[in-house]
């Protein structure tokens, strides 16, 4: 049995990251049914399209295992529709711009008259404030969240990241809480609200950038790479390749010196002895001036830039394995290309091949959470209204009149 089996989820979510939260639902067995407006659907089937008419990528690798129905919810049909689905469902999810739903005339207080056992979702930019009513997407998250401004070069502009930690970070954070409300649920018989605002997912994921903001009060942050010749100034600095934790780390160049032939390299306290062995610098293993962190602190690019001497010689992967062999922990920098091509995540399920009946076969990222009694299998993202039959008479009890008056009202 899936862990999730039984659980009903009205999906009202579009774009990426509500689809990542109930994405993540379904991989553990919810019954996912996806509603979308007739005609349009989520509007990610047309965007970033790499075959003409057929649904996007974007889409297809964000809505697996889940069913789809089209309902216009602002019709008067589509309403009473809505609410049976409502009453029927454990769960609604949504990421409608600031008050789209209560505009539908479903507001939070509606929503648990219909059903006081819903568990209800939302994603929104940011939580209650000045900026409540913002629509937003994943880079304005990452620049609001304090990830764009940690991130980048001390000379050059804040940077964004390709992690979509605005989007699916924030679908996460949601999955959990509404995971945690089914729990407290299963105790109180209740629903409750659960909201995510990206902001705060992208602050969160940034903790550690909060941590070195209070710090500074304290005296230079000596772990990032303007210390000890550059400047601080009240607030946290870009700390370009720096590690954000307590163990100094640098991306270094490696043969044949592709865009992408790098190595991330940790000096753990005990890795300094092996790492000199290794570059063949024996004379630094024990000499005071290098062979403790305090010593080392002050001339960090020193460190990598000896280390950087021999990942030159080698390949990214040569690297790596030499290095592991004696406990230094590192990690390739590997490109998509290589990820796609990488057999270990085949094996286990990270990577997949789905086919679609009209795209053919494509590859996505299955679900990183692995677990042991309940495996997740990766079944293609529907068409537009696939199910909508399908959930009509199963989920809200229409028969095929009252299925094709819907039809004929343009509601479905
Ligand atoms: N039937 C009828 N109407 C529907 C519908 C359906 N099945 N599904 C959606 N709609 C309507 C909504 O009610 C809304 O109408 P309204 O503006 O009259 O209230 C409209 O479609 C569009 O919704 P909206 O969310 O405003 O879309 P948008 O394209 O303008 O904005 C975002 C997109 C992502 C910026 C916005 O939804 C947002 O800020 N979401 C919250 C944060 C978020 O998740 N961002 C990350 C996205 S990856």
């Amino acid at each position: 049995m899936k862990a999730l089996e039984g659980v009903k989820i009205l999906d009202m979510t579009h774009v990426q990251s509500g689809p990542t939260c109930t994405q993540l639902l379904a991989w553990f067995g919810a019954d996912v049914i996806k509603v979308e407006r007739p005609g349009v659907g989520d509007v990610t089937r047309q965007q970033l399209r790499d075959i003409p008419d057929v649904d996007s990528l974007y889409f297809t690798m964000l809505n697996a295992n889940k069913r789809s129905i089209t309902l216009n919810t602002k019709t008067e049909k589509g309403k009473a529709i809505f609410t049976k689905l409502i009453e029927s469902c454990d769960v609604m999810v949504e990421n409608f711009a600031p008050g789209a739903l209560d505009r539908m005339g479903f507001s939070w207080q509606r929503i648990q008259e219909i059903n006081p056992r819903m568990i209800y979702a939302s994603i929104k930019g940011f939580g209650p404030g000045a900026y409540e009513e913002c629509k937003v997407y994943e880079n304005v998250a990452q620049c609001t969240g304090g990830s764009a401004s940690t991130t980048g070069f001390d000379d050059g502009p804040p940077i964004v990241t390709g992690a979509q930690i605005g989007d699916s970070g924030t679908g996460l954070h949601a999955a959990l809480g509404i995971v945690t409300a089914l729990f407290h649920r299963e105790k109180t018989g209740r629903g409750q609200r659960v909201e995510c605002a990206m902001q705060d997912g992208v602050l969160n994921l940034c903790r550690v950038k909060l941590r070195d903001q209070q710090r500074l009060a304290h005296g230079p942050l000596k772990e990032y790479p303007q210390y000890p010749n550059g400047t601080f100034s009240d607030e946290v600095p870009r700390a370009g390749h720096a590690s954000g934790g307590g163990q100094p780390g640098h991306v270094l160049q490696c043969a044949p010196g592709g865009p992408n032939d790098y190595i991330y390299v940790i000096i753990q306290p005990p890795g300094w002895a092996p790492l000199m062995q290794i570059i063949g610098r024996e004379d630094l293993m024990d000499d005071p001036e290098w062979s403790t962190p305090e010593a080392r602190l002050p001339k960090l690019e020193s460190c990598f830039h000896l280390i950087e001497g021999w990942t030159v010689t080698k390949t990214k992967f040569e690297a790596m394995e030499i290095l592991n062999a004696h406990n230094v922990p590192c990690g390739p920098v590997l490109s998509m290309k290589e990820l796609a091509e990488e057999q270990s995540l085949r094996a286990t399920g990270t990577v997949v091949e789905v086919d679609h009946p009209k795209r053919g076969k494509y590859l996505t990222v299955g679900n990183p959470i692995k677990l042991s009694d309940s495996p997740s299998d990766v079944r293609r993202s529907p068409l537009l209204g696939e199910h909508t039959e399908e959930i009509l008479k199963e989920v809200v009890g229409f028969s095929d009149e009252e299925v094709a008056e819907a039809r004929d009202e343009g509601a479905v």
